[in-house]
């Protein structure tokens, strides 16, 4: 970790890291510029696997583009697609670990976000998808009007899932002007 108290993406790479094992299948359900993905494939090692899902085209290519200068091709398949349609690219109870870093693509157009509704979809899908004890991360951008209410709809989600068994906790830094970003993690049962 670089900054401290460190931000919410370089404390979801922290945690993910101790979590998941070479030859593991993990999924970056928001690609964008490609950070967490060549960060994802470098977990996995030489016989994992990442799927990396965005709906944008430019993100797809600025993404593919950080990967290949990293020489990590070979251990990601992009899907240019909504994340909605993770669970027809793996199997059920086959993924060590999910990242979904919300809202849009920096440096692009910001009002193409990520939405409640495609998000809420998503996590079912997470659900079926993480194998017992598999991981998710999930950064929410609370600090505009609809990204308050997909984190509170993503917040509520994951602790209906506390009562499945699921364990869970919320990173957030306090004292700051707007709603802070932060970071959920889960656990699953
Ligand atoms: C904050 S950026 C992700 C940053 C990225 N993880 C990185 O390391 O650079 C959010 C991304 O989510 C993407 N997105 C929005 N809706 C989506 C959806 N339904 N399925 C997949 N990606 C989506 C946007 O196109 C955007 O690139």
């Amino acid at each position: 970790m670089t900054a401290v108290p460190p931000r919410p993406t370089e404390l979801a790479h922290a945690i993910l890291k101790a979590a998941i094992r070479q030859g593991d299948t993990v999924i970056d359900a928001t690609a964008g510029h490609g950070h967490d993905t060549v960060f994802l494939a470098q977990c996995v090692g030489p016989p994992g696997r990442v799927l990396a899902f965005d709906l944008q085209s430019q993100a797809i290519q600025s993404a593919r583009a950080k990967v290949e200068t990293a020489g990590l091709s070979s251990r990601v398949a992009f899907h240019p697609s909504s994340h909605v349609r993770m669970a027809e690219h793996a199997a059920a109870q086959s993924i060590a670990a999910i990242m979904f870093n919300l809202g849009y693509l920096p440096g692009d157009d910001h009002t193409f976000t990520t939405t409640a509704p495609e998000t809420l979809t998503a996590l079912a899908a997470t659900a079926e998808l993480l194998r017992p004890g598999g991981a998710l991360t999930v950064v929410c951008y609370p600090g505009h009007p609809a990204g308050a209410a997909e984190a509170e709809a993503v917040e509520a989600w994951l602790t209906v899932m506390a009562g499945h068994g699921w364990q869970l906790a919320k990173y957030a830094m306090l004292g700051t002007l707007r709603p802070a970003p932060f970071l959920l993690v889960a656990r699953k049962a």
